[in-house]
């Protein structure tokens, strides 16, 4: 069963769960994505795990995205803030809506820095978060503290959006925010492929199962 839109504040697909104990996954697209694109991915990392995935509620030339930016890698960070604590608004809806545990983001892009930045500016809101090519958000976040949740963070050695650098800072925010923290960087390039989703889903069992 898949449930299209109902009233929450986020355009979204939801699929139910199908096995018990399998936790939620929030799926969050790149730019000019939507709440579809990510479906079959949740289904392959988590089998059996509900799946809530929200549409970015920022449009740039048409394109969805979860936070405003300027120029590619130059980012709004007010906006960050104001759409983080919306996204974190929403999941708090979803989960008393469709009766689920803390989710576990999983997010692409855009989708994996706005997860982040909701990782960092309210790390009760997450469960933990796989953040596939993500860059720093927030480049003077508020301290946190994480408490030990898991977070994966996968980049391209070969990424031309995502500096090696900016990567590694995002590792150490995290880190430095107490996370369960691993990251690996694949030899590959911006785009998501097969390597990425077996990494998460051995993570994911390892570290939820
Ligand atoms: C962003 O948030 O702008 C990403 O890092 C790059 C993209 O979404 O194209």
């Amino acid at each position: 069963m898949d449930l299209p839109l109902n009233d929450l504040s986020m355009i979204h697909r939801f699929t139910p769960a199908s096995a018990e104990g399998a936790p939620p996954l929030l799926l969050l697209h790149g730019t000019g994505g939507d709440e579809s694109d990510l479906l079959p991915l949740g289904g392959l990392l988590s089998p059996g795990s509900a799946l809530v995935s929200p549409r970015g509620r920022v449009l740039e030339n048409g394109m969805p995205r979860f936070f405003r930016r300027s120029a590619e890698g130059v980012f709004d960070e007010a906006d960050v803030r104001l759409r983080a604590a919306e996204l974190g608004e929403f999941v708090a809806q979803a989960r008393e809506h469709y009766d689920l545990a803390r989710p576990i983001a999983v997010g692409f892009s855009n989708g994996a820095n706005i997860a982040a930045a909701l990782m960092m500016l309210a790390p009760e809101a997450l469960a933990g978060a796989v953040l596939i090519r993500a860059m720093v958000p927030l480049t003077d976040p508020p301290a946190f503290d994480l408490g030990g949740k898991p977070v994966l963070i996968l980049s391209g050695g070969m990424d031309p959006i995502v500096p090696a650098e900016n990567a590694a800072r995002l590792a150490r925010q995290f880190q430095a925010g107490g996370a369960a923290l691993t990251h690996e960087t694949l030899p590959t390039g911006h785009g998501l492929g097969q390597m990425d989703l077996t990494i998460a889903r051995e993570w994911l069992a390892a570290s939820f199962g």
